[in-house]
C-alpha cells in the first residue's frame, strides 16, 4: 500500500519535473537569437523556386497589396562565383501573373537587388529552425521595413509559424499576412516569353 503511494508520488514528481524541463527548453528565444543572420549562405540550398508562405510590412498600403495577392513565388538562379545571382519574383493577382527579375549581389548573409537608378533593396537572410524555409528581413527605404517567409512547402507547421511571428515581433512588424496555400502558383517563366511589363507606377518595388 505505502510503496504504491510512494511510487505514485515518485511518478508524479518525475512527470512534473519532466514537463518543467520541456517547458524551460521551449522558453522564448531572445530577439538577438531570433534575428541572427544566417552564418553561411549555400547557393545550392537557395537555388530554385520558393513559395511565399507569410510576410509583413510596416507600410499599410503595401500590406493591403500583399493581402490582395493570390500567391507569390521567388526564384533564385544563376549563382556565380563572383557572388551574383538572379532574383525573380512572380506574383499571382487578379488572375494574372506578374514577373519581375532583378540582378542580385550577395555579401555574406546580406544581398542587394539592383532595382534601377533610384535605390537598391537590401535583404538579410535570417536564421530559422525550419529546414526548408528562407526568412528574409528587408531593410526599408523610407523607414519601411518588411519581411518574408518563403518555403519549398506552401504552408509551414504551427511551431515554425510561431517562430516567424516571434521574429516579426522582434522586428516590430505587424503579425504576418499568411498566404492561402490552396491558391495556384504561377508557372515559371519560359525563356521565350518576353519580360512582363510592369503594371502601372508603383510607389515601391514589390519583392514578393
Ligand atoms: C559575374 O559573372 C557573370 C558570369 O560569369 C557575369 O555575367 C557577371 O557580369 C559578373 N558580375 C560581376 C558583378 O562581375
Ligand atoms: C543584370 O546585369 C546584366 C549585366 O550587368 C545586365 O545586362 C542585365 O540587363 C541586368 N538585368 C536586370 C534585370 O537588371
Ligand atoms: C545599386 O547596385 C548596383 C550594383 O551593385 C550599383 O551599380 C548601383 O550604383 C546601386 N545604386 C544605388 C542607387 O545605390
Amino acid at each position: 500500500m505505502m510503496t504504491s503511494v510512494y511510487r505514485d508520488m515518485f511518478a508524479l514528481c518525475a512527470t512534473v519535473l519532466l514537463s518543467f524541463i520541456s517547458v524551460s527548453h521551449s522558453a522564448p528565444l531572445s530577439c538577438e537569437d531570433l534575428l541572427r543572420p544566417l552564418d553561411q549562405l549555400e547557393p545550392g540550398h537557395l537555388e530554385g523556386r520558393w513559395a511565399l508562405v507569410a510576410g509583413s510590412l510596416n507600410h499599410s498600403p503595401s500590406l493591403e497589396v500583399l493581402k490582395s495577392r493570390d500567391s507569390a513565388t521567388i526564384h533564385f538562379s544563376n549563382f556565380n562565383t563572383n557572388s551574383t545571382a538572379t532574383y525573380t519574383r512572380i506574383v499571382s493577382s487578379g488572375g494574372k501573373c506578374q514577373y519581375k527579375t532583378y540582378n542580385m549581389s550577395i555579401e555574406g548573409s546580406t544581398f542587394t537587388l539592383d532595382v534601377g537608378n533610384r535605390f537598391n533593396l537590401t535583404g538579410t537572410f535570417l536564421h530559422t529552425s525550419c529546414p526548408d524555409c528562407v526568412v528574409v528581413r528587408w531593410d526599408g527605404e523610407l523607414e519601411r521595413q518588411r519581411s518574408h517567409l518563403v518555403s519549398r512547402r506552401r504552408e509551414v507547421g504551427p511551431k515554425e509559424m510561431e517562430e516567424y511571428k516571434a521574429q516579426l515581433e522582434c522586428l516590430k512588424l505587424p503579425p504576418p499576412v499568411v498566404m492561402d496555400p490552396t491558391k495556384e502558383l504561377c508557372p515559371e517563366q519560359t525563356p521565350s516569353e518576353p519580360a512582363a511589363a510592369q503594371t502601372g507606377e508603383k510607389t515601391e518595388e514589390q519583392t514578393a
